[in-house]
């Protein structure tokens, strides 16, 4: 089976790719827009990719709708699985430009060409900030999402909206996954965990915006994997011709109690600025994950704690 997979550079891309090489039937496509050389995460993540003969890169940037037929034309990818995204709520509000092309022109030519060649599956990320400041938690695939309050959120919105569309219009297999607070090994530098684990580990101060009461629906990667390899899988999925899920672990944590469990694993005390909260962020995101756990008899998710001790003992082993 041919999987095309987009943003495998990334995080969520990298992890998902480096589970489905081992298996022996799946062929990986993996693009990214990243071509440097130099050290970076990125290319860190892609050279692991590379070792493995299931896999296959190709720099292409989802905006280049010319290069991204090729690989469409080239190939019969049985699911498209898009993950590259211009991914970050304050970003979004700085530079917005690049969040229309990516999430929004980019993520069409994706659509696009997953009706042309008439692909059996296509996957893609939303995100739990289409929910904005719900009026009640935790939030089901049902709560209301005609609120988001970031351009990044509202960028997710519309891909579900588009994707509805298309799903209708041409009768085609779609699923969107909202995914909550993704955290773990090979993870994004500039999200708060791998930044406090970085500052406090170097003596170096942290901001906490809003008074770090911001409280989050964490979820450890494994699962994140687990969950979109589960949609893989199982059939189940097929009953509907659109869906949406909450990927998430279904528990919460406030940003102040994040730092005082990354003080007591490192055993080292952090240097806290606060600063006020930031335009676009909400002040809560909790998961109602029933509907997944229902429907693939989903068992437990790693507890915060478990998943900052993965976390740790990775970032040691990485920067060491
Ligand atoms: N990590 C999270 O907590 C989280 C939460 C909700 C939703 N998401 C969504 O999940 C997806 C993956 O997130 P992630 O955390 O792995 O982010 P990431 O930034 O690590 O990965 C995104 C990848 O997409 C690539 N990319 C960006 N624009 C591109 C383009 N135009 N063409 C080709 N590649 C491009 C980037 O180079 C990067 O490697 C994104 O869609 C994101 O919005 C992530």
């Amino acid at each position: 089976m041919q999987v095309l997979v987009t943003g495998a550079a990334g995080f969520i891309g990298y992890s998902l790719c480096n589970v489905l090489v081992k298996k022996n039937n799946f062929k990986v496509i993996g693009i990214d827009k990243i071509n440097s050389k130099k050290k970076s995460i990125f290319n860190d993540r892609l050279n692991i990719l590379k070792k493995n003969k299931n896999f296959k890169y190709k720099k292409i940037n989802i905006c280049n709708y010319k290069d991204l037929k090729k690989v469409f034309r080239s190939n019969h990818f049985t699911f498209v699985i898009n993950l590259a995204a211009e991914a970050g709520v304050r970003n979004s509000i700085e530079n917005p430009d690049s969040f229309i092309k990516t999430n929004l022109v980019g993520f069409c030519n994706i659509l696009k060409l997953s009706k042309e060649m008439n692909t059996p599956h296509l996957i893609f990320a939303s995100s739990s900030s289409v929910y904005g400041e719900a009026k009640k938690y935790p939030t089901s695939e049902n709560t209301n999402t005609d609120n988001p309050i970031s351009f990044y959120a509202s960028t997710k919105k519309s891909n579900e909206l588009i994707a509805y569309s298309y799903s209708k219009m041409f009768n085609m297999q779609i699923t969107g996954l909202r995914f909550f607070t993704v955290y773990g090994p090979y993870g994004r530098p500039d999200m708060a965990i791998f930044k406090f684990f970085r500052n406090i580990l170097n003596k170096k101060e942290i901001i906490l915006f809003g008074g770090g009461k911001h409280i989050r629906d964490f979820t450890y990667i494994e699962d994140v994997v687990e969950d979109i390899m589960s949609i893989i899988l199982n059939k189940k999925v097929l009953l509907k011709k659109f869906n949406i899920y909450n990927i998430g672990g279904g528990s919460t944590t406030s940003v102040n109690q994040i730092v005082k469990m990354i003080e007591k694993i490192t055993k080292t005390k952090s240097k806290i600025i606060y600063d006020k909260k930031q335009n676009g962020d909400v002040d809560k995101t909790y998961c109602n994950n029933n509907k997944f756990v229902k429907e693939f008899r989903r068992k437990k998710y790693t507890s915060i704690n478990d998943g900052l001790l993965l976390f740790f003992k990775w970032y040691k082993d990485y920067f060491n």
